[in-house]
């Protein structure tokens, strides 16, 4: 199988708790390669774009406002099967359901503070990571 590049983001209440080094040493340790990284702080304009697709749940607002409320940390992984494996390593979006294990499990607070963002499908995670990324900014 061929490698597949996916999107993470470290959300900002994982990058307020000091939780950086070990979310990205357990990527590290599931085997998926660190292609591109860094810290930025996304502006209300760029986090509604970034989540468009879920503009009409009720949720959108809260969701947008805790995203821009504090650094992030946005990231390239590659690997195969990387979507699925990432997102088998994050657990469930709810914590209350994450498996043990999982970064979820271990550092997510509630359904919306729940530490990680990962791309669900091929097109998704193409499109997430070139909102972020240039190509320059990735390494071989
Ligand atoms: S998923 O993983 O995309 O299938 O999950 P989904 O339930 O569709 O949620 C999409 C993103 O919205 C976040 N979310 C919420 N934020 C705030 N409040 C509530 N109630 C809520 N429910 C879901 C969820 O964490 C997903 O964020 P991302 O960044 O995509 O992981």
């Amino acid at each position: 199988m061929s490698k597949e590049l996916t999107f993470s983001i470290i959300k900002p209440d994982a990058v307020a708790a000091g939780n950086i080094g070990s979310i990205l040493q357990m990527i590290s340790d599931a085997g998926l390669k660190i292609k591109a990284t860094k810290m930025i702080h996304m502006s209300r304009e760029q986090a509604e774009g970034f989540y468009a697709v879920h503009k009409e749940r009720p949720f959108f607002g809260e969701l947008v406002d805790f995203m821009i409320s504090g650094p992030v940390v946005v990231s390239v992984l590659e690997g195969e099967n990387a979507i699925a494996r990432y997102r088998e390593l994050m657990g469930a979006t709810n914590p209350e359901q994450a498996e043990e294990g999982t970064i979820r499990k271990k550092f997510a607070t509630n359904i919306q503070n729940n530490a990680v963002h990962g791309s669900d499908a091929p097109e998704t995670a193409a499109v997430e990571v070139a909102y972020f990324f240039s190509n320059i900014e990735m390494v071989g």
